[in-house]
C-alpha cells in the first residue's frame, strides 16, 4: 500500500482533474490582451485548456497575458502551447490569420471565444456615424467573419462558441444607441446561429456583463476618477451591490464554452449582479 503522503498526493490530483472543466481542447480568445478576454484566457489555462491562440492589438499586453496563462495552468501549458495574433478585428485578413495560424500551430478548434469589443457613446444628433460603423464592424462584422470561418473546425470537434454581449444589448440607454444595437445584434446573431449549428452539435452561447472593472471606459470615454465614481454608483444600480470584476464574467463562460454546458444552446447569460432585473422607481 502506498504511503500515506503519496495517497494524499493521489487524492489532491484527483480533486484537481475533478475541478478541471477542459481536457486538451484548443481555444480562440479575442481581446484577451486587456480586461474581460486577458481573464478569460488566464481561466481557461487554470481548468486545463490544452492550447490557446490569443489575440489583440498590443504585443506586449499578449505577452502578459500569455505569461498569465501559463502560470495559472500548473505547468501544463509551456511557451508553445500558446500562439498570438496581432492585428486589427475589422480587417478580414486578421480573422482570417487568426484561425489559420490556430489551425497550422494546433491542427483544431474547438472553442472559439468572440470577446473583443469597443464603447461609443453619445446622443444620435452629435455622434458621427462613423462611430457606427465602426462599432458594429468591431462588435459584431468580425464576430460573424470569425464564426464563419471556424464552423467547418468546430463542425469536427462539436465544439462551441460564447460572444460577449452586454447588458447594454437588454435594455435601451439614452446617449448609447450605436452600442446597444451592436450589443442586441450579438444576441440575436446568437440565438440564430445556435439554431443553424445544433445539427452539427456545435453550442454558441453569449454572456452579458453588467457593469465590469476594467479599461474599456477609460480608453476615451472617461478619466480615471468619473470611472471610480461609475464603480461607486455601481454598487446601487446592481442587485448585489457591487460592479463586477473580469473574473466573475470569466468563470461564466468557461463553464457555457465547456462540455458541462452541453445541453446549453442559445442562452444569453446575464453576468451583471441581477443588473437586468432593475428598472427606475
Ligand atoms: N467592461 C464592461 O463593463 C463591459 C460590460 C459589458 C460588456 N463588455 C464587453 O466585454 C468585452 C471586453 O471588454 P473589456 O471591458 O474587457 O474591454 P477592454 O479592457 O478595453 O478590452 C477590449 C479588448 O478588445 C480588443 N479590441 C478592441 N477593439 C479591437 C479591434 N478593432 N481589433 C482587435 N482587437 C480589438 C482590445 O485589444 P487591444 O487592447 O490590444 O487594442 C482588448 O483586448 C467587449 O465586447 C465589451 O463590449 C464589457
Amino acid at each position: 500500500m502506498a504511503p500515506f503522503h503519496s495517497q494524499l498526493r493521489i487524492l489532491f490530483i484527483a480533486h484537481f482533474k475533478m475541478m478541471l472543466l477542459f481536457t486538451n481542447e484548443v481555444a480562440i480568445v479575442t481581446g484577451a490582451s486587456s480586461g474581460i478576454g486577458a481573464e478569460v484566457a488566464s481561466k481557461l489555462a487554470e481548468l486545463g485548456i490544452g492550447k490557446l491562440c490569443l489575440t489583440g492589438r498590443q504585443l506586449d499586453s499578449l505577452n502578459q497575458t500569455k505569461q498569465s496563462c501559463i502560470s495559472k495552468s500548473n505547468g501544463k501549458l509551456t511557451e508553445d502551447d500558446i500562439t498570438n495574433v496581432i492585428g486589427n478585428l475589422s480587417d478580414e485578413a486578421t480573422c482570417k490569420k487568426i484561425v489559420d495560424k490556430t489551425i497550422e500551430s494546433f491542427g483544431q478548434v474547438d472553442i472559439l471565444i468572440n470577446n473583443a469589443g469597443m464603447i461609443k457613446l453619445g446622443p444620435l444628433e452629435s455622434c458621427p456615424i462613423e462611430d457606427f460603423d465602426q462599432l458594429m464592424n468591431v462588435n459584431v462584422r468580425s464576430m460573424l467573419v470569425l464564426s464563419k470561418l471556424c464552423i467547418p473546425h468546430l463542425r469536427k470537434t462539436k465544439g462551441s462558441i460564447v460572444n460577449m454581449g452586454s447588458v447594454y444589448g437588454m435594455q435601451p440607454f439614452a446617449d448609447a444607441g450605436y452600442h446597444c444595437m451592436s450589443k442586441a445584434a450579438v444576441h440575436m446573431f446568437t440565438q440564430c446561429l445556435a439554431l443553424e449549428l445544433a445539427v452539427d452539435g456545435i453550442r454558441v452561447n453569449c454572456v452579458n456583463p453588467g457593469l465590469i472593472r476594467t479599461n474599456i471606459l477609460t480608453r476615451e470615454l472617461m478619466t480615471d476618477q468619473e470611472f471610480d465614481k461609475l464603480l461607486e454608483d455601481g454598487k446601487r444600480q446592481h442587485p448585489l451591490g457591487r460592479s463586477g470584476e473580469p473574473e466573475d464574467v470569466a468563470k461564466a463562460v468557461a463553464f457555457l464554452a465547456s462540455k458541462k454546458a452541453s445541453f446549453i444552446t442559445g442562452n444569453i447569460t446575464p453576468v451583471d449582479g441581477g443588473r437586468n432585473l432593475m428598472c427606475p422607481r
